[in-house]
């Protein structure tokens, strides 16, 4: 039995049957619903002017998350409620007036301070603003500078030089506020999934069948490892912002979509005594603050500047590591961490060093019937220092030319463990074996620094690309590994972990809606 796509948008439940699972949440607004305020301009979640927020009933409360919808697939919004630019403005009293549109404040800070111009651009700064509005006004702060550019590192606009739209942000709060019934949403968003729940008689995960394409919502892990085993063929989908574009950019149809986000279990954090046991289907956002806490000096960059804000909405954690790009920014400091995956099938569960993962470009070892459940992270060890460092062209959003992670256990000045990790090195993410071994037992000195860097010359051979030569990642990874050196000897001065614990604190503010009070944006 084929349920609807069930989802709240502008105000009331949308219930859609006869359309292809791969349909993007962006075009169904535009071409179903007619909304075009929502616009198209790359359909691979570079440009923010597809952005929307998405609304959700999470652990008893409402989530709400920018996202880009030209990667979103219309099933994966059922159960939720979708907000786009057409939800802000309000006619204060429709009864008499259906002409006077009263802007929310974020548009009407927009329009004073000139922050827009062609307008492409537009409705999805207002998304990511509003989304920003709603953070920092439920918990009566104020953004900080750094927060605001965060929030807006999803959106390009090749107009307005930015200065106008960031002026925007800090003068929204200046205005009359704009309620926003999150209880109202939270119940019927509830309502709307217990709704669901009650009408499915049957344990089988519940199903959207359409044009002879099937769309799974496993609601458990065991009936998502159950489809897993019956499905091999199946695509498995979590945040989709590396699926999505297999549709929207290589024009693929996928005809059989397994989909995690619905399956409570990998939506967890856990703590062991030693680990961080985090769900394969965790956001990046929510996986990288929970990190951040016990790494702020060492994650809270990379935290940033992974992708942009609304791609991290969506994207997770375990989609990272199970794409395995040689480029992947995650693997290579959980590599030198040290970190564990659970693969799982209903045949049982095996546990894998990370690093074992990856056996060839994009060859995992994974069987067809297995799925990545759990990532477990080491916590903080006594004697260890740790760094990872991303090189791209860009500060946000941009793919890794280089990616560096360094872990070394030293006791008394000697290493007893050197764990050397590189992403964009070779045809996966791996260690550094060379370079460890001259590091292996050694004092953490210049010398035997120097002796590593040339190691590390042998290790890899890279690619020469659009993003770096070989030459020039070759000389930039030794040049990291000395950095990691000037951070952590002895007599470091205090260069990146006051900033780093800094840049944690904003972070932290803009994922737990505070800010730094009293910080000038
Ligand atoms: P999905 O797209 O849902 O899936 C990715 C792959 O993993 C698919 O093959 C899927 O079948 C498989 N899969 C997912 N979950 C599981 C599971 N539990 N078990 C088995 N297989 C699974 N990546 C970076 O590393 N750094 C960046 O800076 C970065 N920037 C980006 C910027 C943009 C604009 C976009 C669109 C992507 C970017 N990415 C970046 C890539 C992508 O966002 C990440 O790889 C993300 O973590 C993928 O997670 P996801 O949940 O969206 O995966
Ligand atoms: Fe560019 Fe979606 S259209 S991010
Ligand atoms: Fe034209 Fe931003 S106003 S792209």
């Amino acid at each position: 039995m084929s349920e609807a796509i069930r989802f709240f948008y502008r105000g009331t439940l949308r219930s859609v049957q006869e359309t292809s699972p791969n349909r993007t949440l962006l075009q169904y607004l535009r071409e179903d619903e007619h909304c075009h305020g929502t616009k198209e301009g790359c359909a691979e979640g570079d440009c923010g002017a597809c952005t929307v927020v998405l609304g959700e009933a999470v652990d008893g409360h409402l989530q709400m998350r920018a996202v880009n919808a030209c990667i979103q697939f219309l099933p994966s919004v059922h159960g939720k409620a979708v907000f786009s630019v057409e939800d802000l403005a309000i006619h204060p009293d429709p009864a008499k007036d259906q002409t006077h549109l009263q802007l929310h404040p974020v548009q009407q800070a927009l329009v004073e301070q000139h922050g827009s111009q062609c307008g492409f651009c537009t409705p999805g700064f207002v998304m990511s603003l509003w989304d920003l509005y709603l953070r920092h006004q439920a918990a009566q702060t104020r953004p900080s500078r750094e927060q605001i550019q965060d929030a807006l590192s999803g959106n390009l606009c090749r107009c307005t030089g930015y200065q106008p739209i960031i002026a925007a942000a800090v003068q929204m709060f200046e205005l009359p506020a704009a309620d926003f019934p999150h209880q109202a949403w939270k119940e019927k968003l509830q309502q709307l999934i217990q709704q669901l729940q009650a009408e499915r008689q049957s344990e089988l995960a519940p199903r959207y069948h359409s044009q002879g394409q099937d769309f799974y919502w496993p609601q458990t892990l065991a009936q998502a490892l159950q489809l897993r085993s019956q499905l091999p063929q199946a695509t498995v989908l979590a945040g989709g912002t590396d699926v999505g574009l297999w549709v929207t950019k290589q024009m693929r149809s996928l005809d059989c979509l397994l989909y995690l986000g619905q399956v409570a279990e990998l939506r967890q954090i856990q703590h062991t005594a030693d680990t961080l046991v985090i769900g394969a289907a965790v956001n990046l956002n929510d996986a990288y603050l929970a990190l951040c806490q016990h790494y702020p000096t060492e994650l809270t960059e990379m935290w940033q500047r992974f992708a942009s804000t609304p791609v991290r909405n969506a994207g997770t954690l375990g989609g990272n590591l199970a794409n395995g790009s040689p480029i992947g920014d995650s693997m290579p400091w959980l590599i030198a961490l040290g970190a564990k995956i659970h693969l799982q099938s209903l045949s049982g569960q095996r546990v894998l060093n990370l690093e074992d993962f990856y056996l060839a470009y994009q060859k995992k070892d994974m069987a067809a019937d297995e799925l990545l459940t759990y990532i477990e992270v080491p916590l903080p060890r006594p004697n260890w220092q740790f760094r990872t460092y991303k090189l791209a062209k860009r500060y946000d959003q941009d793919i890794s030319a280089v990616c560096a992670a360094f872990a070394l256990e030293i006791v008394d000045g000697v290493i007893q463990q050197a764990r050397i990790a590189f992403g964009g090195m070779a045809a996966t993410p791996r260690r550094a074996s060379l370079a460890e071994q001259a590091l292996q037992g050694q004092i953490w000195d210049e010398n035997h620094v120097a002796l590593a860097c040339a190691a590390l010359a042998q290790d890899y051979s890279p690619l020469s690309d659009m993003r770096a030569s070989s030459h020039y990642r070759i000389t930039t990874a030794q040049n990291l590994l000395r950095r990691f050196w000037l951070e952590t000897r002895r007599d470091a001065a205090l260069p990146s972990s006051a900033l780093n614990v800094f840049a944690y604190a904003r972070l932290q503010a803009h994922s737990k809606n505070a800010s730094i009070p009293g910080e000038s944006a």
